[in-house]
């Protein structure tokens, strides 16, 4: 794996994933980091492409920690994941096309587009209640879930069971590419993992002027599952916690969306002027397309 020009990509693939937009956030951070700190860390796209001495990466969702600490745990032994991903495939007859392609000619004719969905259906509704009915709940299925379900997304109903359906995907070669890179990085960068609402993660580090925190906050304009307990609430909750790291010569950067479909983010617009602000190149909008400004992402800095 080599990092010198190559992006690589969480195999969480998580929504939100910063990864077609690393290279241009990472051009704005320091060189000199010791700490690197996520307090909403989602998939993990961006430490993944960061260099620093040390990594402290939190996320409120404990289903996405849990994840990572499990993958964590085969950094050094990744013949043993790939041993349990082949007797869980097997177990529920999934198809796994990184190995071997064993959906019938005849399926992919009928269903062009769809395939893996029709072929996996029940395979995948087996694995989930049974992982659904477990009394204690493997962090490993559930990302066998997120790699086989709809949109690589986790979702639970408000009973607590995960409910996503099948996706049209499985465990391909590009999975397998993520998944060496995210052994291979956090072999070498050992990050600490917490489970803890950002304010609370943040207070309780002894912050240094050598340390940068990176913030990926849910943004309060755009839609996806993590932004339903996102609210002006939250979003002056961070903005404050940010001026107060500024006083206190700790370095920030945060990326955020200010301008989505018509709407404003005018409470971040606003306290940003203060800092450094810098437009985001999306791959989807062109950013310099004023008269529609469907989308606009920044990052914020202070340094
Ligand atoms: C935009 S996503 C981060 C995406 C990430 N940068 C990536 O590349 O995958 C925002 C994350 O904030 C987390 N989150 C929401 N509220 C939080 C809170 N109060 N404290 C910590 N994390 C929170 C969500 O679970 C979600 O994973």
């Amino acid at each position: 794996m080599s990092m010198k020009n190559n992006v690589v990509r969480s195999p969480l693939f998580y929504v939100g994933d910063k990864y077609k937009i690393i290279s241009d956030i990472k051009s704005h951070f320091p060189k000199d980091i010791h700490r690197f700190i996520e307090p909403f860390v989602g998939g993990g796209s961006v430490f993944m492409n960061v260099d620093a001495q040390e990594f402290m990466l939190n996320d409120i969702d404990e289903n996405i920690i849990a994840i990572h600490k499990m993958l964590c745990g085969y950094a050094l032994d990744r013949k043993a994941f790939f041993k349990k991903v082949d007797a869980i495939v097997k177990q529920y007859g999934l198809s796994c096309s990184y190995k071997k392609d064993i959906v019938p000619q005849n399926l992919k004719k009928e269903f062009v587009k769809t395939f893996y969905a029709r072929f996996n259906k029940l395979g995948y509704e087996k694995m989930r209640s049974d992982y659904n009915q477990s009394e204690e709940r493997s962090a490993f299925v559930l990302y066998m879930l997120l790699i086989y379900g709809f949109n690589r997304m986790i979702r639970f109903n408000q009973s607590g069971d995960f409910n996503l359906p099948v996706g049209n995907v499985d465990l391909n070669h590009n999975t397998i590419k993520a998944l060496d890179d995210y052994f291979d990085l956090t072999a070498i960068k050992k990050p600490q993992w917490f489970s803890l609402d950002f304010e609370d993660f943040i207070n309780q580090i002894d912050l240094t002027s050598n340390d940068l925190i990176y913030l990926d906050p849910p943004y309060l304009i755009t839609f996806s599952e993590y932004n339903k307990y996102w609210n002006d609430n939250t979003e002056n909750r961070v903005l404050n916690l940010l001026n107060r790291l500024n006083g206190n010569n700790i370095r920030f950067a945060i990326s955020n969306v200010t301008h989505y479909k018509g709407k404003v983010n005018q409470l971040f617009l606003d306290w940003s002027h203060q800092y450094n602000s810098y437009p985001i190149k999306s791959n989807y909008i062109s950013y310099h397309d004023n008269t529609n400004k469907i989308f606009t992402e920044v990052l914020v800095t202070n340094f």
